[in-house]
C-alpha cells in the first residue's frame, strides 16, 4: 500500500473525505481508528501516511489524540492530516498533531481544515439546508486538490494559529479528560423503539441495550453517532435537543457506519 488514511467519523463527514480522497489515488487503503486503537502498537507501513477526522472542541478528539500519540511512523516519507470542522475558528488541532509528531521526530508535510455541515447537536442546531449543501458542494474540489498534493508529495504548511493557543488548548483538555461521562446526558425518550441501532453504531462499544433501552457505560466519545443515526429521533442530550434537527452525511447509511467496525 503506498498510502494508508486512517480516519475517524460519528455521523460520515469524515468517512465521505477520506474516502474522496482514496478514490483520486492508487493503492490506498482506509482504516477505521477505533478498529486498533485498543492494540498494543500501531505500526503505519505506508509511504505515505494520512490522519482525517473531526475537530472537536477546538483540537483533537480523545480517541484521535491517543491514536496518534501511540502510532509508529518510522517507515512514513510523507505525512498529511485532514481535520473537518463546521465553524472556522482555527483551534489547535495542528498544533497538538505537531506536538504528538515531534515527539517520534517526524512533522506533518501537510495539513488542511475542511468545513462541513455541523454535527453537534448537544450544542448547536444543525446548519440550514441551503449552507449544508453549500459545504458539501464546495467540499468535492478540495478533494480533488488534496489528492492532487498527496500523490504528488507536495508540501502544504498545516494553519497554525497565532494567538491565545494555551487558552485554547485548555478548552480541548478539559473536554478530552471530562468525555467519557458526557454521555451521562443521554437518554431514550418514549419514541424509542428498542431497534438497537444506538449501540450498532457506536464505535467504541458504549452502549448496551438492557431492558429493550440503551444504556450508556461513561466510555463516550462524544461522536454523536447514536443521537443522530437514531431512526425515531428518540435519544436526547439532557434538555438540548428536543427540538433540533438530526444530521449525517447525505451520502453515508447507517449500515456502512455499522460496517467499518471490525
Ligand atoms: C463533540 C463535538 C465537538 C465539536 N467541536 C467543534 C469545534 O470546536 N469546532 C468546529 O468547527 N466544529 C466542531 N464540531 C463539529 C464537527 O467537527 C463537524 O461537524 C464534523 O464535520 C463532524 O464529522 P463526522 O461526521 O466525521 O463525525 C464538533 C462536533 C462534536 C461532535
Ligand atoms: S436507535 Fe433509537 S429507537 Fe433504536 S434503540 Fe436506540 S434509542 Fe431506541
Ligand atoms: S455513546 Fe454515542 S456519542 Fe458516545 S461514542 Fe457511542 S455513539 Fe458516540
Amino acid at each position: 500500500m503506498t498510502t494508508t488514511i486512517y480516519y475517524f467519523t460519528g455521523t460520515g463527514n469524515s468517512l465521505s473525505i477520506a474516502r474522496g480522497i482514496a478514490a483520486e489515488l492508487d493503492e490506498s487503503e482506509l482504516i477505521f481508528m477505533p478498529n486498533l486503537w485498543k492494540d498494543e502498537k500501531i505500526v503505519a507501513t505506508s509511504e505515505r501516511v494520512g490522519f482525517i477526522f473531526p475537530m472537536y472542541y477546538f483540537g483533537l478528539p480523545q480517541i484521535v489524540y491517543e491514536f496518534l500519540e501511540k502510532i509508529h511512523l518510522d517507515t512514513a516519507q510523507y505525512l498529511f492530516a485532514g481535520v473537518d470542522r463546521d465553524g472556522t475558528m482555527d483551534g489547535v488541532a495542528f498544533v497538538q498533531i505537531e506536538q504528538l509528531f515531534s515527539e517520534k521526530g517526524k512533522q506533518l508535510n501537510a495539513g488542511w481544515f475542511l468545513q462541513m455541515p455541523n454535527n453537534d447537536i448537544p450544542v448547536d442546531d444543525l446548519n440550514s439546508k441551503e449552507e449544508i449543501k453549500e459545504k458539501l458542494r464546495q467540499i468535492k474540489p478540495q478533494i480533488e486538490e488534496i489528492a492532487e498534493y498527496i500523490r504528488e508529495k507536495k508540501n502544504h504548511p498545516p494553519p497554525l494559529p497565532k494567538k491565545r493557543i494555551k487558552s485554547v488548548e485548555k478548552t480541548n483538555t478539559i473536554f478530552r479528560k471530562g468525555v467519557f461521562t458526557m454521555d451521562q446526558n443521554y437518554y431514550a425518550d418514549e419514541n424509542c423503539s428498542s431497534c438497537g441501532i444506538c449501540a450498532q453504531v457506536c464505535p467504541v462499544e458504549n452502549i448496551i441495550m438492557e431492558n429493550t433501552k440503551p444504556l450508556w457505560n461513561n466510555q463516550c466519545q462524544m461522536c454523536v453517532a447514536c443521537i443522530n443515526f437514531c431512526p425515531e429521533e428518540a435519544i436526547q442530550y439532557a434538555d438540548k435537543t428536543q427540538e433540533r434537527g438530526r444530521y449525517h452525511h447525505p451520502e453515508i447509511t447507517v449500515q456502512e457506519i455499522i460496517d467499518q467496525k471490525h
